[in-house]
């Protein structure tokens, strides 16, 4: 079932004075329910501009996107705010998690936004915690705890509503490598258990090569897609194949580790 569809978008980015750049050509692309896909690319190829109209936070210049049978292009501001609300989770690369509250308060947001029941809202904070293995924090503060616990407490944060897809952009930005593998697993979990449909922005091959497919931009358009096998240390090596193929910025690489 397709979840997502996205078809001839283009992003043309217009200044004050008139300069114009056309940061996304023509793109289309289709994600099925529960899959868990990569977006890759060099800097400023468009990615953070792709995932931005994918998770409506921007407008395309043309083009439309389809989520879950409503298209989101053509919805007002108010309906817009509530189908993200619920429909859509997020990861950041620093985790956007409110110091003032504990990190099971921080899990719940969605829900206390939605206004569900509290026996409700225990019963799935308890159930996401232990599949992220993070139920002995839920009372700690943001403070108290690693990076890669914040990461798993955003992951749990953006699932607990069960939305239909969530969006990530650099997850493992932050992260030392024990902590991204950790946090990808994660996401690995979340994608088989819950069916969780995941598209994730990220410059880290290692990070990527927990996604089922992997889809590279250059210059806006799509350059290439690769699928995984059973063997993630062989789409390890792909994707650093695809990368080298591409060319560009060889900052792109200094986050290799294996
Ligand atoms: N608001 C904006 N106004 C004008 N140009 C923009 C704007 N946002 C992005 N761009 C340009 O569009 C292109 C694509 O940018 P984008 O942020 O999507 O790249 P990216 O692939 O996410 O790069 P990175 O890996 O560095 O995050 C770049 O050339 C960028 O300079
Ligand atoms: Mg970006």
């Amino acid at each position: 079932m397709t979840v997502l569809q996205a078809n001839n978008l283009s992003k043309i980015y217009g200044s004050k004075r008139g300069v114009q750049y056309q940061a996304l050509d023509e793109f289309t692309f289709n994600v099925t329910k529960g899959e868990f896909i990569g977006i890759m690319g060099p800097s400023g190829s468009g990615k953070t501009t792709l995932l931005n109209l994918l998770a409506t936070i921007d407008k395309p210049t043309s083009g439309n996107i389809t989520i879950n049978g409503t298209e989101v292009t053509g919805l007002a501001k108010n309906k817009l705010a509530k189908f993200r609300r619920s429909e859509m989770g997020f990861i950041f690369q620093d985790y956007n998690l409110l110091d003032t509250l504990t990190v099971g308060e921080n899990i719940l947001l969605p829900l206390t936004l939605q206004g569900e029941e509290v026996k409700e809202m225990e019963k799935k904070l308890v159930t996401v915690a232990k599949q992220l293995g993070i139920d002995k924090i839920l009372d700690k503060r943001t403070f108290e705890i690693s990076g890669g616990q914040m990461q798993r407490a955003s992951i749990a944060r953006a699932i607990i509503h069960d939305p239909t897809i969530i969006f990530a952009d650099e997850p493992t930005g932050n992260l030392d490598s024990k902590s991204s593998g950790q946090v990808m697993q994660s996401l690995s979990t979340m994608q088989k258990e819950r069916r969780t449909t995941t598209i994730m922005v990220t410059h880290d091959p290692f990070a990527a090569s927990f996604c089922q497919r992997v889809i590279f931009i250059k210059d806006g358009k799509l350059f290439n897609e690769i699928h995984r096998g059973d063997n993630r240390q062989a789409f390890f090596q792909d994707i650093l194949n695809v990368q080298s193929l591409l060319g560009g910025n060889t900052d792109d690489l200094h986050s290799v580790r294996f």
